[in-house]
């Protein structure tokens, strides 16, 4: 059995010894390891069984930690730090010797973030290294915003897990690029981008077929994806063009209002007082939970295409077939 509990000084242990340690953030549990340690890190792309070619993000306690490294922030981007760390955003920027190549998938650059949760935050600043750390989930299924989320598919690959309660935020954290002439925005996340533009004006949004991996674009076009087929848009249409389904074999993740056709048991209905953010915080538990159920198909709402709302579209748009 995996150990679990909120203990940060076996979290360092484990670290120490070049182990995994799931981390609380206030976005989604992380799968962390020594980010310096070669060895550790390999392990981490074993645990998930992902792809080398996807570059993992570094996490430190401060700008400090960052210096350390022989890391340095853009001026826009230590304008956004200024802002919002610690937070969810991350910041792509140059790499430095000091990163193994197999942290940032032998690219020029590294993604660094400093995550807002208290544990992981004394955690960080008690280790003299970064932690690299994907979020913790089988690569390619939804993200974890819990200890047992974790525990269920990853608990036998794992040290310990830290134990922060359930994430905040609930979606990952927005990725700017610093490798351009202009800051681009490469994935939608818990900072909106009109909060982002309101620091730092118009950024580049994400380019056509740049799917949340800057090496192979297209190849983890779908990704979040849960067990159950997942479609998603105007729910109404799609329970029209899917009325062979017996509606108590589908389950239905909308906004704020529920759905006639659907039994009531089969419903997530993520913000009832139409809060983005609440709904952020609640989308991937609610997609957990209906791929638990048994049924045949999963209908999600395309969510209004503004502040988180935007990061929510982008999760459940390719952890669907359509
Ligand atoms: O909120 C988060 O960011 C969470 C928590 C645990 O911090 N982490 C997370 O990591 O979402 P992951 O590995 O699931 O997603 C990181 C994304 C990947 O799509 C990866 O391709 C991209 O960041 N990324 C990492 N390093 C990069 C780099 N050097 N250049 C461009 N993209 C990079
Ligand atoms: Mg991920």
């Amino acid at each position: 059995m995996v150990k679990i509990g909120n203990d940060v000084s076996v979290a360092v242990a484990h670290l120490r010894a070049g182990e995994l340690v799931a981390i609380p953030t206030e976005t989604v549990y992380g799968l962390a390891a020594n980010a310096l340690d070669e060895a550790a890190v390999v392990r981490i792309f074993m645990a998930k069984n992902r792809p080398q070619f996807n570059p993992l993000i570094i996490h430190v306690a401060n700008t400090d930690q960052l210096e350390n490294l022989g890391l340095f922030l853009p001026d826009k981007a230590k304008a956004l730090a200024a802002h919002f760390c610690p937070g969810p955003i991350s910041f792509v920027i140059p790499t430095s010797e000091m990163i193994p190549g197999i942290v940032t998938a032998g690219t020029p650059a590294v993604a660094v973030r400093i995550p807002n949760h208290p544990l992981t935050l004394s955690l960080l600043q008690q280790l003299d290294f970064p932690l690299a750390a994907p979020s913790a989930n089988p690569s390619g299924y939804v993200s974890a915003t819990t200890a047992m989320h974790v525990a269920e598919q990853l608990g036998d690959k794992l040290g310990y897990i830290l134990d922060g309660g359930e994430c905040r935020v609930g979606v990952e954290s927005t990725i700017i690029s610093f490798m351009e002439a202009e800051p681009r925005l490469l994935r939608f996340g818990g900072v909106s981008l009109e909060a982002i533009e309101a620091i730092i004006g118009k950024i580049a949004l994400p380019e056509e077929g740049y799917v949340d991996n800057p090496i192979s674009p297209g190849m983890l076009a779908k990704h979040y994806a849960t067990k159950h087929k997942m479609l998603w848009g105007n729910p109404q249409e799609i329970l029209s063009a899917n009325s062979d389904t017996a509606s108590e074999k589908i389950a239905s993740i909308t906004f704020k209002e529920s759905l006639d056709l659907i039994p009531a048991t089969n419903q997530f209905i993520l913000s009832p007082s139409g809060s983005l953010e609440e709904a952020a915080s609640r989308l991937f538990g609610a997609m957990r939970m209906a791929d638990s159920m048994n049924i045949e198909l999963i209908i999600a709402e395309s969510f209004p295409e503004e502040g988180l709302g935007r990061a929510i579209n982008d999760r459940l748009k390719r952890a669907s077939t359509i």
